[in-house]
């Protein structure tokens, strides 16, 4: 599996979402509080708004335009079915984060 290197761990200091473009997509590394990071795609199913510029409550993320909501940990769109996001496996050696664009099932 190809990794891309999206940032650096020191990038979370003071952050909890991150919104990197990796060819042409967006994806998000979320670190959930006290948790490893996780990737997921960055754009709204509706009209592809910054989900990371949306309101966040814990892992709920609501989307800046027209407020489709997300669970950021399964991708899962609570208020619309069958367009969840997808999921990007990710990894971290000597303090840089990588992300694999072959979505997670
Ligand atoms: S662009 Fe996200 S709800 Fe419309």
């Amino acid at each position: 599996m190809d990794y891309i290197k999206v940032g650096r761990l020191n990038d979370f200091e003071n952050k909890d979402i991150i919104s990197y473009s990796i060819m042409g997509r967006f994806i998000a590394v979320v670190r959930q509080k006290g948790e490893e990071l996780f990737a997921i795609e960055a754009g709204c199913k509706h009209q592809r708004a910054d989900l990371t510029k949306g309101k966040i409550d814990g892992l709920i993320v609501t989307c800046p335009r027209h407020h489709w909501q997300y669970d950021l940990a399964t991708g899962k769109c609570l208020n619309h079915e069958s367009v969840d996001l997808r999921r990007y496996d990710l990894k971290i050696e000597n303090g840089d984060i990588y992300v694999s664009l072959h979505p997670v099932d």
